[in-house]
């Protein structure tokens, strides 16, 4: 046994792939940005005025997954940050917050909570009323004249988990301030979210736009070969594999994120297989390993109740003539699971809602189907592949008692 361990550490020592895996991470920071140079500009030039310790306009930085969203805006708070004087008459305070945090009931009083503790000041993380929090946070704001930019990432997350109410006080915060000025940067990838809010809202957020276009596949390319040269051992990269890397996560719209995933991932499936390269073959393996870790993770972060209509489904899509699944049939089994799990049983109008969701995810197909005078039924398909619904029924399971 101890020589057969001793042999795949020995190969995997010998054929490392990898100088440096930390560098196609999703916390490294690259020292360079290609190919956001205008976006950057933008950015800067609209922030500029803080320097002198003027209100700018708030400013909306919007576009899809991946797009380098995040890495510009903290790359221009760090360069304004390196020019704040210390003898000013004002104070600059930058501060960033992704409002995408994980897994917290009081969304709302958290995300002013760590705003005030950015600021310097104490807040109990839970146990006051909203209204006291929000006093507190014009309060730390307002204690002395300084400009705040509010970088709030993922910004579209505050009206799904609070209420528009959020973005409403926020935007109205300068009413209420007397010595301090803020300014919001606000950050969002779902390109249809400011058309959901309450238009005055809307139009205080977005006084000035940043739109963050797609990748194209010649932009990834060299994005990949830049952090591959120091990221790989030197003539790993088998030819065409970074071509087919940014080929893959352009068509996922421009993704760099998705670009990197797939080249660090391919390079260690390529380890995995003691091979001396990254093959083309690995982008593929990398491919269809992190589309299945994609489905799985959102499984697992969704809540019981979404969770036992899946099963309920996957359930149903298991009777051996492979018969269709209709919505009607879903709600009586989830509702079975429900009384079986002493589970709030939820209506079936939101169980159909929830259906959709997973629509929209991908992991199921609804077609509707007329049955004449009026009538209509909505048939379920499940579309992701067999070893996936096995591993999404274990994971179900496990965070359930009965079956
Ligand atoms: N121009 C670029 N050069 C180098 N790396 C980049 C570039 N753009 C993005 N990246 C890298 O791609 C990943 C995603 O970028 P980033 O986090 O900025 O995307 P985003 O637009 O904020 O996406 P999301 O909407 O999902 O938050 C990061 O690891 C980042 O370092
Ligand atoms: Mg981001």
């Amino acid at each position: 046994m101890k020589l057969e361990i001793d042999k795949i550490f020995d190969a995997f020592d010998r054929n490392g792939i990898f100088k440096n895996k930390s560098l196609l991470q999703s916390s490294y920071t690259p020292s360079e940005i290609p190919h956001r140079e205008e976006q950057i500009k933008q950015i800067a030039s609209i922030l500029a005025p803080v320097l002198r310790g003027e209100k700018t306009s708030n400013l909306f930085l919007y576009g899809k997954t991946g797009t380098g969203k995040t890495l510009s805006v903290q790359f221009v708070q760090e360069e304004l940050n390196k020019r704040v004087k210390k003898d000013a008459k004002f104070k600059l305070k930058i501060e960033y917050l992704n409002c995408k945090l994980k897994k917290i009931s009081d969304t709302e009083y958290r995300i002013l909570a760590e705003l005030i503790k950015k600021m310097g000041a104490e807040i109990p993380p839970t146990g006051l009323p909203t209204q006291l929090v929000y006093n507190k946070f014009i309060e730390t704001i307002d204690s002395e004249k300084q400009i705040v930019v509010l970088i709030l990432d993922e910004i579209d997350q505050t009206v799904k988990k609070i209420s528009g109410d959020f973005l409403y006080n926020l935007v109205r915060l300068n009413s209420e301030l007397s010595k301090s000025k803020v300014c919001i940067v606000g950050i969002s990838n779902n390109l249809t979210f400011l058309d959901e809010i309450d238009p005055r809202v809307r139009s205080s957020l977005s006084e000035e736009e940043v739109v963050f276009p797609p990748y194209n596949a010649i932009q990834l390319q060299d994005i990949l070969n830049r952090r591959a040269r120091m990221a790989f051992k030197e003539g790993i990269v088998q030819e065409g594999v970074v071509e087919k890397c940014a080929a893959f996560a352009a068509r996922e719209h421009g993704d760099a994120r998705r670009a990197l995933d797939l080249l660090r991932v391919a390079g260690e499936l390529a380890e995995r297989d003691n091979s001396r390269k990254i093959l083309l073959k690995h982008i593929d393996e990398a491919n269809n390993k992190i589309e299945r870790d994609k489905i799985l993770d959102v499984i697992a972060s969704e809540p019981k109740q979404f969770q036992l209509v899946l099963r309920a489904i996957i359930y149903l899509s298991e009777n051996p003539k492979n018969e269709p699944v209709f919505t009607g049939d879903v709600y009586s089994v989830y509702r079975d699971l429900c009384l079986r799990n002493k589970l709030e049983v939820l209506t079936q109008r939101r169980v159909g809602d929830i259906i959709q969701e997973f629509d929209m995810l991908g992991i199921i197909h609804v077609k509707v189907i007329s049955k004449g005078r009026g009538g209509r039924m909505r048939e379920i398909k499940l579309v992701i592949p067999k070893e996936i619904i096995k591993k999404a029924n274990e994971l179900i399971e496990n965070s359930l008692s009965y079956f």
